[in-house]
């Protein structure tokens, strides 16, 4: 058996590989052992979550932003994007639309934008657990002191998605010329140490990135133990520095959710909407490869467009995102299971 067997097997059995192992397994994969290693993924994720597939319905409240990423579509400096930015009211109507739909968690996702003060945070979160008492609310809104993720975790925000982009420094500090990568990580850990399930990941095939790059996003991610793990391939945006790069495959993301499904077994991984856009396929391949979440756009259709993070993002034109049984069915076809409740990480049950 070769020593690239002998890898995927210890993976698959022990949940551990070194830096060094996972760097030797990315550079010498086939396509072969990329197929044995998504059914290593999909067996692991069956044991622990079984073939649900979560659903969140996520709602994109504004695209204006303070920090500048370069790989971003709505970064600040980005004079060509329409701005725009949901009221409360039309976020609490936007999860009363998703509610009727049958969703139970809430994705609020927004760029920086400090218009929306802890103090109007507050009052939304309280206003949507007073309406919807049994869901899961998410925050992804990116970085703030301490003392407000603690007063939103108090309002009733359940989860925070906060991905670490790149667990390089020298790397993080390029692409994120406003941003510090130490601040980054001692946000993680806070919001991992208040309390709330956190997701963090990392894109694949970013400018510049090494395979140490990756395999030190997987190290990082098993020390941290997120809750959650949302791992994506960069996709160039026309109106950025890096709109003339090459967006990351879907063959190295496949290899990446796998690693990560086994890795950190009891995490829930979305199949990403950056999968799903290089590929029309790509989410259906991440769920046979271990992802067992999907994040279907429900953010107002007269905005949507505008909250464009990179060129040809799928915004549910087909309606496939806004006819849950449309996509319960695609699910179903891949043969997986659709479940709407709150599915909380398997990490967080136990604790
Ligand atoms: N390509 C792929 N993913 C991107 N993101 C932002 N810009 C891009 C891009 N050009 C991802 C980042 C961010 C998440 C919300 O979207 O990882 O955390």
């Amino acid at each position: 058996m070769s020593n690239l067997h002998n890898l995927l097997e210890k993976v698959y059995r022990t949940n551990d590989l070194t830096k060094e192992e996972i760097m030797y397994l990315l550079e010498n994969v086939t396509q072969a052992d990329r197929e044995v290693l998504y059914g290593y993924a999909l067996k692991t994720k069956q044991a622990y979550y079984g073939d649900k597939v979560y659903l969140r319905g996520l709602i994109e409240f504004s695209n204006i932003c303070r920090q500048d990423c370069l790989y971003c579509g709505i970064r600040a400096s980005n004079g060509k994007v329409e701005r725009y930015r949901l009221t409360p009211e039309e976020i609490l109507a936007c999860c009363d639309q998703g509610h009727k739909l049958g969703y139970r968690t809430f994705v609020l996702q927004s760029g920086e934008d400090l218009w929306y003060t802890e103090e109007i945070l507050v009052d939304l979160l309280c206003a949507i657990r007073k309406s919807y008492p049994g869901v899961a609310i998410t925050l992804s809104i990116g970085e703030r002191s301490v003392a407000t993720y603690q007063r939103l975790l108090a309002a009733g925000a359940d989860r925070f998605l906060m991905r670490h982009e790149t667990a390089s420094p020298e790397l993080y500090e390029k692409l994120h010329p406003t941003m510090r990568f130490e601040e980054r990580r001692a946000c993680l850990s806070a919001l991992k140490n208040l309390g709330y399930q956190v997701g963090a990941g990392f894109m694949v095939g970013l400018p510049g990135q090494t395979l140490a790059d990756l395999a030190e996003d997987l190290r990082y991610l098993k020390e941290f133990h997120p809750d959650m793990i949302g791992i994506g391939p960069f996709i160039p945006h026309s109106e950025t520095p890096l709109g003339a790069e090459k967006s990351g495959t879907l063959e190295a993301t496949l290899v990446m959710v796998a690693l990560a499904r086994l890795l950190i077994p009891d995490s829930l991984i979305p199949a990403t909407t950056a999968l799903g856009t290089l590929d029309p396929q790509g989410r259906e391949f991440a769920l046979k490869a271990g992802a067992n979440v999907v994040m279907p756009i429900i953010t107002p259709t007269s905005v949507r467009k505008q909250y464009a993070l990179y060129e040809n993002k799928i915004y549910g034109d087909d309606q496939l995102e806004d006819c849950l049984d449309c996509l319960e069915r695609r699910i179903q076809a891949a043969g997986f299971e659709v479940d709407l409740s709150r599915g909380d990480s398997q990490q967080f049950i136990s604790r």
